[in-house]
């Protein structure tokens, strides 16, 4: 072997001064996509991109060819000299997809610490002003004036004595070190009492996600209340992206996310696959405040890397276009807030199962019960709404606004309703020896008899305890419930007579209909149900506005895209039409039942307001 890594480490040493250190004793020979081979022929895969400079990979052949093709045509004039295309263009693309609804310029330079020296230089210029706030644990750039804006001394400063002057340090908000989004604006205000006036200060700069300083992001509630600070003193914001931009986080520039935007923005890194090339694009009056021959510099945006600037730009955006169409690209949680073998757990099973099948990913159901849902509800109210986690619930959503007196969620603005999945009728049954064969004769003798008549109930508050206190309402009868710890042992009592009615759901009574030993005057449900086709709805039968929807759904996280709403709502329609799931719902008396999103959001929000008046009749108001 003529070159090893420990000779080439030698020559290193002897010529290279130790400042430039060296993290990984190894040389790199060539290198393709993610992987680097040193010049011992050993291949590793390249984790680091050389700091992040190689969205694309090593070698991209899009990249390539379009540095060969420039290659041949021009390499360089000094744009200041003599102006070409390309880095009119690269400025171009920034200005538009840099975030701000305002017109915008750029300037090119060769790397982020000159973006940064440049973006101050500007910021000064267009304010008359000298001071800059950066923050703790923040990297600009090992140049001087960046430097002072690096919020580390050792290794970066250490040695080289004090840096410019007129740079304020404040907190960078930061949970994990115990400093919160007051503390971070609490230390801002501090600099405008303890070390300078807010007239006095530029700009302040601030890294969207601080890479160096442990790639932590600044909380959107933080950048916000940063930019009114701003605007509230004629401070610029600087975002300095150098580390974030190029689709590093998910969009092509972090603050894409962060839904207020930068005057000035700084770029750099990835944004030319490898080539150098930096800028700062802004507000075009700032970026006008320097006369002509104050910006600029001899190799700046060389058409070179102008070019490959271009090709990374047109990737980059096509990848993340491509990244967000490809949902679902991970495992969906489906938290269902009651327990496995529920009719919730068995309904949201049956469509999981097909949904797992259709969209290609694991759709996981996740039992989280307790407190009539509402633990299960607070998970999905506070996830990310990213379609990643949704909930499938019962009709039970629409109660607990009125029988808990404080819920750590708002049922009609925290959620956002995909589609109802079914609706799974009750019905009321009487034994014959009774002797009331239909409901008008159950009403008449009822209101005859007040208070004297009861009903089971599978457990208070439960649905089929709400349905008979809305039939209760409905029929102005005076009636007792009698609940039951479930569904069997009312049935039991209802069969033996010892108890009047129930308003049963359909599965656990339908052999017992079909043999005559209950007979059946009605189901509670808008609609027949399926199973019991010549059975008439309470409301035809003459009590209107009885009408009781046990329901099941699914629901996402408010936030949660439209398109990714509309993607789970067209998959559980199609879950619904195949065999399995029909043959699942006519075993549990469950009949398919869906609306468009915004239509079950609306159906949510009205059956809250019923749901009101019915807790409140069924003395159920108000348990926590
Ligand atoms: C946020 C940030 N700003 C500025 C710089 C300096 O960029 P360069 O190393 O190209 O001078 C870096 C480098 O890592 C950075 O992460």
């Amino acid at each position: 072997m003529s070159k090893t890594n420990a000779s080439l480490m030698k020559r290193r040493e002897a010529a290279v001064p130790r400042g430039v250190g060296q993290i990984h004793p190894i040389f790199a020979e060539s290198a393709k996509n993610a992987t680097v081979t040193d010049v011992e022929g050993r291949e590793f895969i390249d984790f680091a991109g050389g700091i992040a400079v190689l969205n694309t990979g090593h070698v991209h052949p899009k990249i390539i060819a379009a540095v060969t093709e420039q290659l041949n045509k021009l390499t360089h004039t000094c744009f200041q000299v003599l102006a070409y295309e390309p880095y009119v263009e690269v400025c171009e693309k920034i200005n538009a997809k840099v975030p701000g609804d305002f017109a915008k310029k750029t300037l090119l330079v060769t790397t982020g610490s000159e973006a940064v020296e440049n973006s101050i230089k500007i910021a000064r210029a267009a304010t008359g002003r000298a001071g800059v706030i950066a923050f703790t644990g923040a990297y600009h750039g090992r140049t001087m004036m960046t430097l002072g804006l690096t919020g580390k001394v050792v290794p970066y400063s250490a040695g080289m004595g004090l840096m410019p002057g007129g740079i304020f340090r404040a907190l960078y908000p930061n949970e994990l070190h115990g400093v919160s989004i007051d503390d971070s604006i609490a230390s801002i205000e501090r600099i405008f009492k303890n070390d300078a006036e807010p007239r006095d200060i530029a700009a302040i700069i601030i890294e969207p996600v601080q890479g160096e300083g442990g790639f932590y992001v600044a909380p959107k509630e933080f950048m916000k209340r940063l930019r009114a600070l701003c605007d509230q003193h004629g401070i610029l914001l600087i975002a300095d992206e150098v580390q974030t931009g190029a689709g590093r986080t998910g969009t092509f520039f972090a603050m894409e996310q962060m839904g207020v935007a930068a005057d000035l923005t700084t770029f750099a890194k990835s944004i030319a696959g490898g080539f150098p090339l930096a800028g700062v694009c802004g507000k075009a009056e700032y970026m006008d405040a320097i006369a002509p021959g104050g910006l600029g510099g001899t190799y700046a945006g060389s058409p070179i890397a102008c070019a490959a600037a271009l090709a990374v730009t047109t990737l980059a955006l096509s990848l993340s276009a491509a990244a967000q169409s490809a949902y679902p690209n991970k495992a969906i949680r489906v938290i269902v807030p009651f327990g496995a073998g529920s009719t919730t757990d068995i309904i949201a099973r049956a469509i999981t199962d097909k949904m797992s099948q259709s969209l290609g990913q694991p759709v996981i159901v996740d039992n989280r019960g307790g407190a009539s849902g509402t633990i299960g509800q607070a998970a999905v109210a506070s996830a990310a709404p990213d379609g990643y986690t949704i909930m499938i619930h019962s009709s039970s959503h629409t109660v607990s606004p009125s029988t808990f007196a404080k819920l750590p969620f708002d049922t009609a603005r925290d959620f956002s309703g995909i589609t109802p999945i079914s609706s799974t009728p009750n019905v009321l049954v009487i034994a014959p020896s009774k002797n009331l064969k239909t409901l008008p004769q159950l009403v008449a003798h009822a209101k005859a008899n007040p208070g004297k008549m009861n009903f089971a109930s599978a457990g208070q508050g439960s649905a089929t305890h709400l349905n008979a206190e809305k039939f209760k309402l409905a029929a102005q009868i005076d009636a007792v419930n009698i609940p039951f710890k479930g569904s069997a042992d009312a049935v039991t009592e209802v069969l033996a007579g010892r108890v009047d009615y129930y308003f049963s759901p359909i599965a656990p009574v339908i052999g017992q209909i079909k043999d005559g030993q209950l007979l059946a005057l009605a189901v509670g449900s808008p609609r027949r149900a399926s199973a019991l086709p010549d059975v008439p709805t309470t409301a035809e039968a003459g009590v209107p506005g009885s009408e009781f929807n046990f329901w099941i759904g699914m629901m996402a996280p408010a936030k949660t895209p439209r398109d990714v709403v509309n993607r789970l709502h067209d998959e559980v329609v199609k879950a619904l039409a195949t065999p399995e799931v029909k043959e699942r719902f006519l075993k549990l008396g469950a009949d398919a039942w869906t609306l468009k999103p915004e239509a079950f959001d609306a159906y949510i929000r009205d059956e809250i307001k019923s749901n009101a008046a019915v807790v409140k009749a069924a003395g159920l108001l108000a348990t926590n």
